[in-house]
């Protein structure tokens, strides 16, 4: 079995307030902390939870910094499938995190690399990640990271696997086209965040929550460079037996 650390809990409203509590303590340790934050359906209890601290006074982004995790490749910047904008509705503009100390993808650049080699700087100016919140993906993958990821990986563009183009076909509806390509940070660029908040919420993430927990590390589950990670904790709303 693994030495992951793992709290389970019996319904989502428990388990995203639980985040959100931690997130809060995170904002009270260090308030200029650099964010990373996934997006997708399991976050959306956590920003539920952290907008409405905001608004009682219980926690303020104010002095924070975000670096984004993840986008499309090859939209334009005000797409509506353009993840920041999603990160933006879902959570940035229902709380008072400034624009500018936050870092997104230009997903409509000439040169991908170059977009993420600057992303990778920006993050050392940063001082690098302070906590990373993470979703799991059905397929094992984190943030953009596919199954085959290298654990050393840097933030690049990838193809996304048809099953990641179906997951995330969930999002956009059945008649919107996914792009095919997307940024992500590396699973080596994650690994150095200095802390991390996995959250598993969602019954077809049951068998790869157990594979992550009972297999041993294993680029084919990109999930799995956790075990590598230097203070991880994991979240889910699901018992595995
Ligand atoms: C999104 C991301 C993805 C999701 C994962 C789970 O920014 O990085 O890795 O976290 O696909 O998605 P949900 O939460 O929608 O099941």
């Amino acid at each position: 079995m693994s030495n992951l650390k793992i709290d389970y809990f019996q319904d989502y409203k428990i388990f995203s307030q639980t985040a959100a509590e931690l997130v809060c303590q995170q904002l009270a340790r260090k308030p200029d902390s650099c964010f990373v934050f996934a997006t997708g359906f399991t976050p959306l209890g956590l920003f539920d939870r952290l907008s409405a601290a905001y608004r009682l006074g219980k926690a303020s982004f104010q002095s924070s910094f975000l670096v984004e995790l993840d986008d499309y490749y090859g939209i334009h910047p005000s797409d509506s499938k353009n993840l920041f904008q999603w990160l933006s509705k879902a959570f940035l503009d229902r709380v008072d995190f400034p624009i500018h100390q936050t870092v997104r993808f230009q997903t409509d650049v000439q040169d991908p690399d170059r977009e993420c080699l600057r992303i990778e700087d920006e993050i050392q100016s940063l001082g690098g990640i302070d906590f990373l919140v993470l979703g799991l993906g059905a397929n094992g993958h984190l943030g953009f990271n596919e199954p085959g990821s290298s654990f050393q990986s840097r933030t690049r563009v990838v193809k996304l696997t048809e099953a990641s183009l179906q997951s995330s076909q969930r999002y956009w509806g059945e008649d919107s086209k996914v792009p095919g390509k997307g940024f992500t940070l590396g699973l080596g660029t994650l690994a150095e965040a200095r802390k991390t908040l996995l959250l598993v919420s969602g019954k077809e993430k049951k068998p790869v929550l157990k594979k992550l927990l009972t297999q041993p590390p294993s680029p084919d589950l990109p999930a799995s460079a956790v075990h590598h990670f230097d203070d991880v904790r994991i979240l889910s709303d699901l018992k595995i037996s």
